[in-house]
């Protein structure tokens, strides 16, 4: 009896041990008679399941514990197996009161009696949601990192440690095909670009990272990209890598332009400075030297040497006037102009020059938008473009002069904003190699023999095209000719019709003059070329000696003045002039104008101005035409 209750004792101990951890672990544990009946549930099945504590559970079965597809599964599936077995297990999930569903890890055991009869069911089921949600997000970041992959706008791609492409997005995909499986090498175009990319991945996963620009060759198109190719590492162990081709093809062009406009702006002051100290001199030589042809008339034995000095001093004074519309200091006059008016007058000279194995043919746009341009420069653009053309075609070809407009929305990469009139000359001559291309701008590139060519053209057409606000591009290749494309900004209004022939002007008068120079030396020549043909001329040093020398009620009929002196400019003089009561007339000369343009912008059409250096005609002919004007 008494070692009865001992027994009995221990055992209820063991029982309410066994209860009590039951009651305590994290999971559920619950038996269920073979109808599905719930038997018992620990506090942690109450707490999944939302039942309150006191709660009867002999009306709560199976099915009320899950949502139906997991009760489907334990009644058809899960329970007949473990009876069959002894045991069961796998992800199914529960329903709590309120409706929400657990995803759980389900184990579940069937228990016989002695004849070996199942009698009841005892279940564990543990809480995964939380591995779920994990599982989730690591499903959702994926997807996000294969949003990226695909939609980044550049080439990416991966290797493994063998350096064959795993992965490739579409930017790659579409470019150079499908590479999944075989080597990177493949990412580029040409042999020599497989061998370099070939080399980068064996460095890449020796462990180096490499970053640089490369060219490739796309499509038969030579492209740049910034090349990155990383390791990916696990465990300090190169696994795989990553590789990047970023586009920059753009870039460069930008980049080179930038270059190639920076180093002809310091090319174009050097050039500009010389033509300017040039010119001052020219034109004292060729001033004092038409002074001597009038006292050395044909026949004197000094005539033909002192004409040689003139000829001469001619063809430096074209020379500096090539250098400075190439540093864009040449004085211009700009106007609304009709490039067609312009292709159209000198297409009988061009047919000319280009000779009879050349064809020309003009194809130009009617209602051609207007450009602000000087009328003399664009025919020297166009002389200087065409003669490249035809020196390019010795063996004959077409020439071809065409002109466009180019709305504002035909974006042209290096083209300012806008829109714009195209003027383009092309040849179906040689071309240019690829590494004169670069320098055909420079003044005094050539690559014609010595005597044929100075290497001012294209670098004057540059000058002046910048000048007008526009851009000149070329596009050409080795053995298919050359284009040579000018964009000008298109203008308001429309050009004026051409005027008619100049007007036979005389060269001699006696009318009273002023010459406003700071520079002695041309200021007695222009003296002396005036008093010459008849003037009478009061001459002055500056813009201050000149007012001094104005007395109201004794005009003067013009006054000639240099535009930049110190102190005091010629406009500045002119206006002063002008408010002091003088009705004279003024003509401005310079050589250069850098501070014209800086300070008040080109010449306003009409102003009469008249460029150094200049012959005794040149001057003596314009001072005519401003009084007459
Ligand atoms: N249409 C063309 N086809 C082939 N090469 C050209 C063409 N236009 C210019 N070039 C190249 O550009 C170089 C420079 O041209 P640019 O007009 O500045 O000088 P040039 O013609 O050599 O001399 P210049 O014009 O002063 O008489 C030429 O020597 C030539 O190599
Ligand atoms: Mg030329």
């Amino acid at each position: 009896m008494a070692i009865d209750r001992t027994v009995e004792q221990e055992l209820e101990q063991a029982r309410q041990l066994l209860l009590a951890t039951i009651e305590a672990t994290p999971d559920l544990v619950g038996t269920a008679n073979m109808s599905g009946a719930t038997l018992s549930l620990n506090r942690a099945g109450r707490a999944m399941l939302g039942v309150a504590p006191g709660a009867d559970l002999s009306s709560l079965y199976i099915a009320e514990c899950h949502p139906p597809w997991a009760a489907a599964l334990l009644l058809d599936q899960a329970i007949p197996a473990a009876v069959r077995d002894g045991s069961w297990s796998g992800e199914t999930a529960l329903r709590h009161r309120d409706g929400h569903e657990i995803p759980v890890l389900q184990v579940i055991v069937a228990h016989r009696d002695d004849r070996g009869e199942a009698t009841f069911l005892s279940t564990i089921i543990r809480d995964i949601s939380l591995r779920k949600r994990d599982e989730q997000a690591l499903r959702d970041s994926e997807a996000r990192l294969q949003a990226v992959f695909e939609h980044v706008p550049f080439e990416f791609w991966a290797c493994d440690h063998e350096g064959r492409c795993v992965l490739q997005n579409s930017a790659s995909m579409t470019n150079w095909g499908r590479h999944v499986g075989s080597l990177a090498s493949g990412f580029a175009g040409s042999e020599d670009a497989r061998r370099k990319l070939a080399a980068d991945t064996r460095r890449v996963l020796a462990g180096e990272t490499v970053s640089e620009e490369v060219e490739r060759l796309l499509e038969g198109r030579r492209r740049w990209y910034h090349q990155l190719i990383a390791p990916i590492r696990s465990d300090e162990r190169v696994v795989g890598l990553i590789g990047v081709h970023i586009d920059i093809t753009e870039r460069k062009h930008l980049e080179d332009q930038l270059r190639q406009a920076q180093k002809m702006e310091a090319v174009g002051k050097l050039a500009g400075g010389i033509a300017h100290d040039f010119n001052n001199l020219l034109t004292a030589i060729m001033g004092f030297s038409g002074i001597l042809l009038e006292r050395h008339r044909p026949g004197d034995a000094s005539h033909r040497p002192v004409e040689q000095i003139m000829k001469s001093a001619e063809r430096a004074a074209a020379l500096t006037g090539k250098l400075l519309a190439f540093s864009r200091k040449q004085v211009i006059q700009p106007r609304l102009i009709d490039l067609n008016a312009v292709v159209r007058d000198l297409s009988g000279l061009l047919r000319r020059l280009i000779g009879e194995d050349i064809a020309l043919d003009l194809d130009l746009r009617t209602e051609l938008w207007p450009v602000l341009a000087d009328h003399a420069q664009l025919e020297q653009v166009l002389m200087n473009l065409a003669v490249n053309a035809r020196d390019a075609m010795s063996n004959g070809g077409r020439l071809g002069i065409r002109t466009g407009n180019a709305p504002a929305a035909a974006e042209i990469p290096g083209i300012p904003q806008g829109d714009h009139v195209v003027l383009s000359v092309s040849d179906t001559g040689g071309g240019i190699a690829k590494d004169v291309l670069p320098h055909i701008f420079e003044p005094f590139f050539t690559t014609k023999r010595p005597g044929e060519g100075t290497g001012l053209g294209l670098s004057t057409v540059y000058g002046i095209v910048q000048q007008a606000g526009g851009q000149v591009t070329v596009n050409s290749r080795e053995g298919e000719g050359s284009t040579f494309s000018v964009h000008l900004p298109r203008a308001e209004g429309s050009a004026p019709n051409p005027s008619g022939p100049h007007p036979v002007i005389r060269l001699r008068g006696n009318e009273s003059l002023m010459v406003v120079e700071d520079e002695a030396q041309l200021r007695d020549l222009i003296a002396e070329m005036l008093r010459g043909a008849g003037y009478r001329v009061v001459v002055a040093a500056s813009g201050e000696e000149a007012i001094g020398r104005y007395v109201p009620g004794v005009d003067f009929d013009l006054v000639i003045t240099d535009v930049i002196m110190p102190v005091m400019s010629g406009r500045e003089l002119a206006e002063r002039l002008r408010k002091g009561g003088s009705k004279a007339r003024a003509l401005f000369i310079s050589g250069y104008t850098d501070n014209i343009i800086s300070a008040y912008g080109p010449l306003e059409p009409g102003t009469a101005f008249l460029q150094k250096p200049f012959t005794a005609e040149t001057l003596l002919r314009k001072v005519r035409e401003v009084i007459d004007g």
